[in-house]
């Protein structure tokens, strides 16, 4: 089963990419799951601009990093979102990537790890909704980062233990239940042909 980890911000400084090569890891090391990073900063997108809305397309994306990324979607039978809560909501530049491709994400299962000041528990809430609009299957589990966790990673301090290993239970329960639905979801894909 293939699943794509994305780093939810491209934003210069930014945390994300610190717990997206955890989880990353995490999910290595079990040999059902293939897994690969996907960094949004190699798929730099225009502000949404497709001349039809991407659910009624029948054409191909226009805009050739939107194919490339697409593509890549398509591949997957799974995701890992991890992803900063701005202003109490999700980055603008994940939600351009939601709107931007639709059928590649439809009947897959996705999960979510946040972080900031409540763990990013709003975001995680507005992104599953996003993610049942696009035919989705948004797990109930999700890492939620605490602060302290993330303030230790990023100052460099108390680094060992590695302060994301507090939440290895929490990844253990969050890949067994997305691995859970991503077979469910691609045996059913499956039986759709
Ligand atoms: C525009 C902006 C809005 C933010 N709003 C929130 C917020 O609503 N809740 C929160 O917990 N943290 C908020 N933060 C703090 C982020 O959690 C923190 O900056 C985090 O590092 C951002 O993720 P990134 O570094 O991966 O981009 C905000 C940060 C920015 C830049």
């Amino acid at each position: 089963m293939k699943i794509l980890v994305i780093v939810g911000s491209t934003r210069q400084n930014r945390f994300s990419e610190k717990p997206a090569k955890w989880i990353f890891e995490e999910a290595k090391k079990r040999k059902e799951l293939d897994v690969e990073m996907v960094d949004l900063r190699d798929y730099p997108l225009p502000f949404f601009d497709e001349p039809i809305s991407p659910a009624m397309a029948k054409e191909p994306y226009t805009n050739k990093n939107v194919q490339k990324l697409a593509g890549k979607i398509s591949e997957a039978d799974g995701f890992i979102i991890v992803s900063p809560e701005y202003n109490h909501g999700y980055p603008a530049v994940l939600k351009n990537v939601f709107d931007y491709v639709y059928k590649e994400w439809n009947k897959k299962a996705i999960g979510f790890v946040s972080y900031g000041s409540v763990g990013g528990a709003r975001v995680v809430e507005q992104l599953r909704q996003v993610a049942i609009e696009l035919q989705m299957a948004p797990i109930r589990y999700a890492i939620h980062i605490p602060p302290q966790q993330s303030f230790d990673v990023m100052s460099g301090k108390n680094q060992e233990p590695n302060p994301f290993d507090v939440l290895k239970h929490q990844a253990d329960s969050f890949l067994d239940n997305l691995t859970w639905w991503t077979r469910a979801l691609k045996k059913a894909r499956e039986s759709d042909k």
